[in-house]
This record gives C-alpha cells, sequence and structure tokens, in this order.
C-alpha cells in the first residue's frame, strides 16, 4: 500500500430486525428539538413515520418536519431545511430515507448556520467547514450510496444545473444509523436494483486504480461477490431478509470509504452520471449502470491487468487459452450479464436523456485523473453516444 491516509469513523450502526429499539437512548443524548427529514411519502406507507414519531413523542421530543426531500435533493431544499434548523434551534436532524434523504440533512446540517453561500462556499469551492455543524443521525430505507455512514452529501443546483457531491469530514457523518434490512421490502425493485448497482460501482470506482497491491482490492473482490450472490436472490423474492441484509451492509462498507484507501480511485463514472443527473433526474444507480457498460469497454486496454484480475476473480472467468484482452472482455460482459439479468438499465435514452443534452453533460461533467485514463469532454461524449444508443 504506498498511499498514506488517514481513517476515521464516527458512526454508530444498529442493524437488524431489532435496531429501532435503540433510538431512544441515542435520543437521551440530544436536546428536545429533533428534525424529522424525509422524503415524499414512503415512510407514511409503510407505517415507518408513526413509529418514529410515537417514540420521539413519549421521549418528550419537539417534532420539526422536514417533508418532501426528493430524489436528487436540490440547493433550494437545503436552504429550506436550514432556514427551519435556525428558527426552531435544531439540536439533531433525524433523516429517514435513502441517500437523498440522508444527503439533503447533511448539507443542511453545514449549512444552517454558514456565513454567505453555502453552495459556493462548500460545494465549488470545497472550503472547509468553519461554522456550528448540527448533528445527524439516519434511519436508513435504502440500501446503494452508504450515506448513513460516511460524510457524503450529493446536492443538486437546478440554477445552473450542476449535481456537485462532497465527501465532508467524519464531525458531518451521522453520530448513529438504524439499519433494519426489513425497511426496505417495501422498495420498487426499480430502487432496489439501482442502489444494487450503485453500490457495485462505488467498489468499481476504487478498484479500477493503482498498479500496487492493496488489501481494500481483495475487499472489493469480496464484497462484489457477495452483493452479486445476493441480488440475484433479492431480485427474484423482494422479501428475502438473508439477501437484503447482505446488500444493506455490503451497501454501506462498499461507500465508507474505507474500501478506497490507499488508492487513488476512478470515480469518473460518477462524475459523468451527477451530470447525466442535473439533466434527467434519474435513479442514480440507473445512470451509473448505463454508463459503466461503454466507459470500462473503452478504458479496459489502460489499465488491463486489473481488468484481466477482475474477470477472473470476480467473476470466476476461466482465461485457459484466452488472450488478455479477450478475458478481461469477457469480465465487462459478465457485468453486463448481470445488469440484464436484474433488469437495470443499460441506456440512457430510456433515462430521458436527448441527443442535445449530450455535448452539454459533456461538457459540464468534472473531469478526473485518478483512473486508468484521464478522459477529455471529447472522449465523455463518445461514451454517452455509445449509452444513448445501447438498448
Ligand atoms: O421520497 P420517498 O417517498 O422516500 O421515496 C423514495 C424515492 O422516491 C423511494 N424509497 C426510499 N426508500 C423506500 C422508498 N420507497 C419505498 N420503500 C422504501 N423503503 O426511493 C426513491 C429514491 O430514493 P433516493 O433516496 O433518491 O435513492 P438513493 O438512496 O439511491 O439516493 C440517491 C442520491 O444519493 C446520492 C445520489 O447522487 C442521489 O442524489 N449519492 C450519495 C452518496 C453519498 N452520500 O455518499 C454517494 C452516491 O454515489 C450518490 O451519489
Ligand atoms: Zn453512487
Amino acid at each position: 500500500m504506498n498511499l498514506d491516509f488517514t481513517y476515521q469513523n464516527p458512526t454508530t450502526i444498529y442493524f437488524g430486525k431489532t435496531a429501532l429499539d435503540n433510538l431512544s437512548d441515542e435520543l437521551a443524548n440530544y436536546g428536545e428539538t429533533i428534525m424529522l427529514a424525509y422524503g415524499k411519502g414512503a415512510i407514511k406507507k409503510n407505517g415507518l413515520y408513526d413509529q418514529i414519531v410515537s417514540i420521539l413523542k413519549e421521549d418528550g421530543k419537539n417534532i420539526v418536519e422536514l417533508s418532501g426531500i426528493m430524489a436528487n435533493p436540490t440547493y433550494e431544499k437545503v436552504v429550506e431545511g436550514a432556514k427551519l434548523v435556525r428558527d426552531n434551534n435544531v439540536d439533531l436532524i433525524l433523516a429517514v430515507g435513502g441517500g437523498s434523504v440522508i444527503d439533503c440533512a447533511k448539507a443542511i446540517s453545514v449549512s444552517a448556520y454558514c456565513e454567505g453561500d453555502a453552495w459556493t462556499r462548500y460545494w465549488i469551492k470545497f472550503e472547509p467547514v468553519d461554522n456550528k455543524i448540527v448533528s445527524v443521525a439516519s434511519i436508513l430505507t435504502l440500501a446503494g450510496t452508504g450515506s448513513e455512514m460516511n460524510g457524503g452529501s450529493v446536492i443538486t443546483n437546478n440554477d445552473v444545473k450542476l449535481k456537485m457531491g462532497r465527501i465532508f469530514p467524519s464531525n458531518v457523518s451521522p453520530k448513529f444509523s438504524i439499519l433494519n434490512p426489513e425497511y426496505t421490502f417495501t422498495l420498487p425493485k426499480y430502487q432496489m436494483v439501482s442502489g444494487i448497482f450503485d453500490m457495485m460501482s462505488h467498489l468499481m470506482e476504487a478498484y479500477f486504480s493503482g498498479e500496487d497491491d492493496v488489501t481494500s482490492d481483495y475487499m472489493i473482490e469480496g464484497l462484489l461477490r457477495s452483493i452479486i450472490n445476493s441480488a440475484k436472490i433479492a431480485v427474484k423474492d423482494l422479501k428475502d431478509y438473508e439477501a437484503r441484509s447482505n446488500l444493506m451492509w455490503s451497501s454501506t462498507l462498499a461507500m465508507n470509504p474505507i474500501m478506497g484507501l490507499s488508492k487513488t480511485q476512478d470515480w469518473e463514472v460518477h462524475m459523468i452520471e451527477h451530470q447525466l443527473g442535473a439533466y434527467t433526474d434519474c435513479a442514480h444507480g440507473m445512470g451509473l449502470a448505463a454508463i459503466s457498460l461503454p466507459y470500462y469497454r473503452y478504458i479496459y486496454k489502460f489499465g488491463l491487468d486489473k481488468f484481466v484480475r477482475f474477470a477472473k476473480e470476480v467473476w470466476r472467468v476461466d482465461e485457459t487459452g484466452k488472450t488478455k484482452e479477450a478475458v478481461a472482455l469477457e469480465g465487462i460482459a459478465a457485468l453486463e450479464s448481470f445488469i440484464k439479468e436484474c433488469g437495470i438499465v443499460t441506456s440512457i435514452k430510456e433515462l430521458g436523456a436527448t441527443e442535445e443534452m449530450l455535448p452539454l453533460i459533456a461538457n459540464s461533467t468534472v473531469l478526473l485523473s485518478g483512473g486508468y485514463k484521464a478522459l477529455t469532454a471529447e472522449e465523455i461524449l463518445e461514451i454517452l453516444k455509445t449509452a444513448y444508443a445501447a438498448v
């Protein structure tokens, strides 16, 4: 492992069917005003909202509600939440939902007491947070982003058509997260498989970088195999607890960011997806899948040995009598078969992209250089065109 690193993880995880039983004890550590932040209504339909509100009331908390947090949360919503926090002197933001709700909660946490425009300071200029940070905790209902145990916060600014991600230091990470796999049972299959590809993509973004022998790569191969195994079970039975619990924990580990330690990491697929999302509002994991296939088929030759290892270790491709190139391509083909078997989208046209959008997306994508090939905007445009023509 050639690169030095610092790693800190302050999030307490309560995992399993009885995880919610720990909420009361945790709440005792915070003041009386709790912001209950959630999405567009899934938690009301499945009864989780009522359970949480009853615990908060029994514990004598004042509840300030922020509802309607949308998938791909907007900076406008962050500003609305930040004002609520200030006006009510909120002690803890309890985010109940998927990555969008938890990301929005973290964004509100750093923005509420920010002097000046938080978007510009924290998501464009990447300034360190020098103001009061409001504590965040989460109750997760969708496995995919890993937001429940990291400092990530991805926010869309519709005024400038930019979707920007920031990994804040660990003091912004949730103080505790409640992970009951049963809460994901009500998720539509479309959202479940989108989350599954998202967690896989986090692992591949870390994996496809570097030449040295790194512990993380072995952990990634193991996690990918576990995800593939559980995904195949979960798509057939959405209520298989064993599969959904493995997926939930794998997802938390995948984007912790423990798997990327001591690696330069790629993340260009995410950068392209973020701009695709800014233009189409598509489900994050679906956009990643549609971009990953043409992207990996374009860059594999620049990191050939790693793509061969991916084929052999993750997909059990038999290399006997084959060239490295053939083995690498067989690995990517196995990834494509898996994507199709799960019903994950492979065309960005299906996600709402139009031909006119493609150059706009390509030209606004952040260019990174941690992977095996630093791309230009022109190369990204070609990848987008292939993802657009795919079926
Ligand atoms: O709005 P509600 O009613 O809650 O419905 C949501 C939403 O429509 C629904 N849903 C969630 N849990 C459910 C449920 N429906 C039924 N039953 C349940 N149990 O699912 C829809 C999508 O939810 P969302 O939170 O948007 O999905 P996800 O968890 O995939 O989050 C995506 C966001 O996270 C960002 C993405 O860019 C995107 O904005 N990311 C965050 C990262 C991080 N913090 O580290 C890293 C990722 O790479 C990613 O960029
Ligand atoms: Zn992601």
